[in-house]
């Protein structure tokens, strides 16, 4: 890469976050999908991991993806618009691992997600958010092969970095980079975020635009 295109390119990417950053839809069902006439990156992670609070913090406001206190309240696949013109989408998936949902709900979801992500042609690339606190659980490695049988690229995030210490997060760091080998589509690199203090979320913005390929 040549000198400074990184600089130009999170200089690109935080005045496009800091522009017009607009909710399209909600999908509960594929044929709800808006047309796919743009590059897409999805996150997807644990009810609760921080999804929702992450795309807040990425585009600078308070509430564009609703962050709940209720885990599981994100069913649908929401879609949101970057740049005017738009540039690319951002997806919000439904968390998984929540332990009440009853066995239909979770085969919904496997459906729904598993068929976004095998047939969705724009999708560019997809966020795995992992809680620093926990790391890669067994649901979050089951999301992992998903996304390998799909080949759909995947970058692995660690969300809600500001609660835990930093020979704790430093720690979660290894182990993850240690999963993230074990993967066929997982980039070897970690993102370390914090809705709450914003750290990473400069970075994260860079390589969602630079993902998106606009
Ligand atoms: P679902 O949509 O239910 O799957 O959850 P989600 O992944 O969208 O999580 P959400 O953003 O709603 O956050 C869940 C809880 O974690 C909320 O209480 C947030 O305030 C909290 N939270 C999210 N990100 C952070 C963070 O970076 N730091 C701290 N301290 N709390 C966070
Ligand atoms: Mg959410």
């Amino acid at each position: 890469m040549e000198p400074g295109m990184d600089d130009d390119l999170a200089e690109r990417a935080r005045k496009l976050f800091s522009g017009p950053v607009e909710f399209l839809k909600s999908a509960p069902a594929l044929h709800f999908l808006p047309d796919g006439d743009a590059p897409e990156i999805a996150f997807a992670g644990r009810s609760n991991v921080g999804k929702s609070s992450l795309l807040n913090a990425l585009t600078g406001r308070k509430s564009i993806a609703r962050a709940s206190v209720t885990p599981g309240r994100t069913q649908e696949l929401n879609f949101f618009e970057v740049g005017s013109p738009m540039l690319f989408r951002l997806v919000d998936m439904p968390g998984y691992g929540f332990a009440k949902a009853p066995h239909a709900v979770v085969e919904n979801w496997r459906r729904l997600v598993r068929d976004f992500l095998r047939g969705r042609v724009v999708l560019k690339r997809t966020l795995l958010l992992i809680d620093s606190r926990h790391g890669v659980k067994p649901v979050d490695a089951e999301m992992m092969k998903m996304l390998d049988e799909a080949a759909v690229g995947y970058r692995l995030v660690l969300t809600k970095a500001d609660k835990v210490k930093a020979s704790e997060l430093a720690a979660v760091v290894a182990s993850t980079q240690v999963e993230a080998r074990k993967h066929s589509a997982a980039y070897p690199d970690i993102l370390v975020t914090s809705a709450e203090t914003k750290l990473g979320i400069d970075e994260l913005r860079a390589a969602v635009l630079g993902d998106a390929a606009v």
